[in-house]
């Protein structure tokens, strides 16, 4: 079983020509098999943890420790990471000129896999995953996310999950924009890798609605760069009823 352990993270970034810290202390612990939902206020660092974790080279960790099935993550880099299997689904996913889909999926797969996948059975296995996915087959020669629709952009996050089985995927607002059919969709990529038992989920969102799809073994309230509650399901409806402002109100929320 693997094992993502995060201990009292903390991670700054330079902003200004200043150090601004944002995460203050972050514990968590995510084993294969779990979903973990993370939902706070905006700005209170939820993508900066993601960032953090998959290891984006503009935040910086001042303190803390995260291992993966104990195995130091920060002394890696993003590569190494990406085939220790984390995998990290982008709030904004960022536009790659040049590189089509279907390059980048065989390039991610083989970088991961460490070896290239045989060529006559990936094909069958993209066009499938794209086929479960309801993605038209055309966007794989299109370049990955260049003129993609919000909704076209966190397919083709949900593709690379399925096609890349990670121990550990972190999932940063992949619910937001989707309309109710592509809600449904994406849900069901995320169950399907899910079911298999051997992916971790940090499924960060706004919203109970995608925890109607997929059901969490535990809720967080992230606010002001820390853990400050944790719960079962349950805690999501608390939240989606009641807001945030208990757990921000006399503090600052960033
Ligand atoms: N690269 C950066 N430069 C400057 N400030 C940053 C940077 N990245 C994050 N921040 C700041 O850190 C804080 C946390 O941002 P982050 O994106 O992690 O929040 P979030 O919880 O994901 O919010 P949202 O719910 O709106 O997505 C914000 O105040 C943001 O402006
Ligand atoms: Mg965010």
């Amino acid at each position: 079983m693997a094992t993502l352990e995060i201990r009292d993270l903390h991670v700054s970034v330079e902003a200004d020509n200043a150090t601004k810290e944002i995460l203050k202390g972050v514990d968590l612990t995510v084993k294969q098999g779990e979903t973990h939902a993370i939902m706070g206020p905006n700005g209170s660092g939820k993508s900066t943890l993601a960032y953090s974790l998959a290891g984006h080279p503009k935040y910086t960790i001042t303190g803390g420790t995260v291992t993966l099935d104990g195995e130091d993550v920060l002394e890696m880099s993003v590569d190494e990471r990406a085939r220790a299997g984390v995998f990290l689904a982008m709030q904004y996913p960022v536009e790659i000129p040049g590189v089509s889909v279907s390059n980048f999926l065989r390039t991610s797969a083989t970088a991961v896999r460490g070896e290239a996948p045989k060529l006559r059975t990936w094909v069958k296995e993209v066009k499938e995953a794209m086929e479960r996915l309801n993605m038209d087959p055309a966007f794989a020669e299109r370049n990955v996310n260049e003129g993609f629709s919000g909704g076209e952009k966190k397919r083709h996050e949900i593709l690379q999950l399925e096609l890349l089985r990670p121990k550990i995927a972190i999932l940063d607002e992949t619910d937001s924009g989707l309309d109710v059919d592509a809600l449904r969709i994406v849900s069901e990529g995320v169950n399907r890798v899910r079911e298999s038992g051997e992916v971790g989920t940090l499924l960060i969102t706004h919203y109970t609605r995608i925890l109607r799809y997929i059901k969490p073994d535990f809720v967080h309230v992230f606010s002001a760069g820390r853990i400050v509650e944790s719960g079962g399901p349950e805690l999501a409806d608390k939240l989606e009823n009641e807001g945030y402002e208990s757990y921000t109100k006399g503090g600052v929320s960033a």
